[in-house]
């Protein structure tokens, strides 16, 4: 999932299982993991200590060289915390309305065309008991706490209920945040929709009862109640302009400035 604005999550609470409480504790976890950078943190150090640079950028950062990996947490974290997008489609929309994502009295966005305002009404107003919002709400389209959206019945994964061992806890992940989704594919927590299309016809069509899904995708909607799940029935071209809307949450920015390219390029 993505980690721009990520620096603005209030619970914090990192990868699809939560299981890093803070973004210091996220970035040293791929470095390590087996399937991933696969590398021991004290190896880690030594290598960075043998490249020239590196010491200097240290010392430049934090007064002297040294190179631990609590110093590397920092700057790592640091660097994502720097990740910030405000200048989507969405973004401009608003401010030009002069409102923010919360006045949900504006019916239509001026910057946004016929197709992505329905889209913006599909996920925001509850439009056909669409609610989107409830879980990817917020400014950030994140959420406090981890949820379960009907992938399937039975999960090879367990989510957070893998770290927490708690029945209640079994099959909920953490609730993406929506900026730049449209170049982030492929999406869930098993990559398993190529595109945002798949994503729409799992929550229009396909939402699986799942003994913890959560109410807000099931036609109770009583909150802790597990109620029968919902079919949007969403017709096509509700479904393409859910997806526009997905659209203009892009933000160009983000993969063309200099400072969040690879400085090792040129
Ligand atoms: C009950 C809470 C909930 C609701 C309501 C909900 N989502 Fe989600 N959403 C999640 C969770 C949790 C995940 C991650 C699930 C996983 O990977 O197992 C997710 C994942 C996604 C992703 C994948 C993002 C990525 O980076 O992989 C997209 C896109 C998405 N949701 C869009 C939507 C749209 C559009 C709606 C409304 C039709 C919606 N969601 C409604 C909880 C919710």
């Amino acid at each position: 999932m993505s980690l721009i604005n990520s620096r603005f999550y209030e619970a914090e609470r990192f990868l699809w299982d939560e299981r890093a409480a803070t973004l210091e504790e996220q970035v040293l976890l791929p470095i390590q993991d087996h399937i991933e950078m696969g590398m021991d943190l004290a190896e880690l150090e030594a290598k960075l200590q043998g490249l020239d640079y590196y010491p200097i950028l240290f010392t430049h950062a934090f007064g002297t060289p040294e190179i631990s990996s609590d110093r590397i947490a920092k700057s790592l974290s640091q660097f994502v915390r720097s990740i910030v997008s405000t200048d989507s489609k969405f973004d401009r929309a608003l401010k030009d309305a002069g409102v923010t994502f919360v006045d949900e009295d504006v019916p239509k966005l001026t910057l946004l065309s016929e197709q992505e305002n329905l889209g913006r009404e599909i996920f925001y107003n509850g439009y056909k008991g669409a609610t989107c919002s409830y879980c990817h709400g917020g400014a950030m389209n994140v959420n406090d706490e981890a949820k379960n959206n009907g992938l399937d019945l039975v999960y090879s994964d367990n989510g957070k209920g893998e770290i927490t061992g708690r029945d209640s806890d079994m099959a909920l992940f953490k609730v993406p945040a929506l900026r730049n989704v449209a170049l982030t594919a492929p999406y869930m927590h098993d990559g398993r929709f190529a595109t945002l299309m798949e994503v729409v016809n799992h929550y229009s069509d396909n939402v699986q009862q799942h003994p913890n899904i959560n109410f807000r995708l099931t036609t109770l909607d009583v909150e802790d109640t597990h109620g029968p799940v919902m079919r949007l029935n969403l017709t096509r071209s509700e479904k393409e302009a859910l997806v526009a809307f997905l659209h203009t949450l892009t933000d160009d920015t983000i993969t063309t400035e200099e400072k969040w390219s690879d400085p090792f390029k040129n």
